[in-house]
């Protein structure tokens, strides 16, 4: 028989973000964000670090293509710096021809590689001065106006060769990380030992409300506008793991399924089935802000395929007070004691290569759209305190890419499963966030005193298997 594979058209690549890689803040005219700020603050992030160099891409962008060719991929997934574009944000105020530019460079030099660009309008990074100016995710109108805006000026410069569109990446942590627990820009929290300002009962759903209608704005204008005359698609990824239930009883079923709707539902049931999941609404009554008839029609069916960023499994168990979660605890550890898999520096992360296929399962039975894989990856424990040769052999990462591999496979020819990308996060090591330069997510590792890129074993894996794995036709 012959050896299974994934259709000649699929895409896999490597992914990144622009706050995470670019540095060059204050290069060709690019305005401030809302990470600028945040990562400036003190104890906002680990070792007090910012993206101010990052890996330096804005400059190396040359030598960054070169590398993705090397590893022979079809596609890379890269976010635009809105403030990069828009400097001050908004829909009155002047747009940055040097900043359209450089993503203009970068695009041809990936299809002149052939390489597809798949770009992400929305990885984290708001101007500043649409925070400053009107509250920045809170403020339903003024928001939706500006971002629409910005994906116009995207799809006007951009679109006659990016025929792949994200518009959001993972409303969940923009909301929740945000404005709930207040550990990522812009910090918004009820826990005054965190911040001075925000109210994590009520400001993450409104400012998910927000994005949804942001997305499917954007989506819509996309479809009026370009879609005809460019031809690409357009979606929403959103972040979300496997839940399994912790043991046999009907207790931890439930919790599993609430875990589901609180990360994924959230996003997935409205723009999909064109509702919140009834047991947020449950649970969170008028706090959830509800959709008029008008805004339910914009999003119901406003992404052109599910966009998938995925990384762990978790068991759960019913309890506990962490509303963000839908009150429901996670845990790695099994009943009997044992670990789900092995454990990544951070904490929230193991591996599992069957949830990942189950999760697969979940979506394509519950949303019924093809699946974007656009984020699958794994930090191996203390990388960065290695010696360099050692960080190179990184078997763990390895073993993860292997497993999720080998299952997406069995995902599409026995379970039937439409799978049409696959991206490894991350191209490079990079800022991670909050947890600063400590948590390596990179294929390549990134050596930050001289901003050499040194190719770990996983990239070569990667791209062998893949390589081996799509049709030739
Ligand atoms: C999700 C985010 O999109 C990305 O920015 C982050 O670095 C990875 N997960 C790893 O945490």
């Amino acid at each position: 028989m012959a050896a299974q594979k994934l259709p000649a058209d699929f895409l896999w690549g490597m992914a990144t973000a622009s706050y995470q890689i670019e540095g060059s803040p204050d290069a060709d005219g690019r305005g401030p964000s809302i990470w600028d700020t945040f990562s400036h603050l003190p104890g906002k992030t680990a070792d007090g670090l910012t993206g101010d160099v990052a890996t330096d891409s804005y400059r190396r962008r040359d030598e960054d293509v070169a590398l993705l060719k090397q590893y022979g991929v079809k596609s890379y997934r890269f976010s635009i710096s809105w403030s990069r574009i828009i400097p001050l944000g908004g829909r009155n105020d002047p747009i940055n021809e040097k900043g359209i530019r450089w993503y203009s460079k970068l695009i041809d030099e990936l299809l002149e590689a052939d390489i597809t660009p798949f770009v992400t309008l929305y990885h984290w990074d708001l101007p500043q001065g649409l925070h400053d100016r009107y509250g920045g995710w809170l403020n339903k109108a003024e928001i939706i106006a500006d971002f629409v805006n910005y994906a116009r000026v995207c799809f006007d410069a951009f679109g006659d060769r990016v025929k792949h569109w994200l518009t959001f990446n993972e409303p969940w942590c923009i909301a929740i990380l945000g404005y709930g627990r207040g550990v990522f820009a812009p910090g918004r929290s009820s826990d005054r030992s965190r911040s001075s300002e925000g109210d994590s009962k009520t400001e993450p759903w409104i400012v998910g409300h927000n994005v949804i209608l942001a997305h499917a704005s954007a989506a819509a204008l996309y479809r009026t506008e370009y879609k005809q005359r460019q031809g690409g698609v357009i979606g929403v990824t959103l972040n979300g793991d496997m839940a399994l239930p912790w043991d046999d009883t009907d207790e931890c079923r439930e919790a599993a399924q609430h875990a589901l709707d609180f990360s994924i539902g959230w996003f997935a049931d409205p723009i999909y089935l064109g509702h919140y999941p009834t047991y947020q609404r449950a649970l969170l009554g008028d706090r959830l802000p509800t959709f008029t008839p008008e805004e339910i029609a914009l999003v119901h069916g406003s992404s052109d395929f599910y966009g998938m960023n995925t990384y762990t499994t978790n068991l759960c168990k019913p309890g506990g007070d962490d509303e963000f979660q839908g009150n429901v605890q996670y845990t790695f550890t099994r009943p009997d004691g044992t670990q789900l898999g092995t454990q990544a520096h951070c904490r929230w992360l193991q591996t599992y290569p069957e949830g990942f296929r189950l999760l697969l399962n979940y979506l394509w039975n519950r949303y019924n759209m093809p699946i974007y894989v656009t984020e699958n990856g794994f930090a191996v424990k203390n990388e960065s305190s290695m010696p360099l040769e050692q960080a190179l052999k990184d078997t763990d990462r390895v073993e993860y890419f292997q497993g999720n591999c080998e299952a997406l496979l069995k995902a599409t020819h026995e379970d039937g499963v439409q799978i049409r990308a696959y991206f490894p996060w991350s191209f490079l090591d990079n800022f991670e966030w909050a947890d600063g330069y400590q948590t390596r997510f990179g294929v390549t590792y990134v050596d930050y005193a001289t901003q050499k890129r040194y190719p770990k074993e996983s990239a070569w894996f990667l791209s062998k298997w893949f390589k081996e794995h799509i049709d030739s036709q």
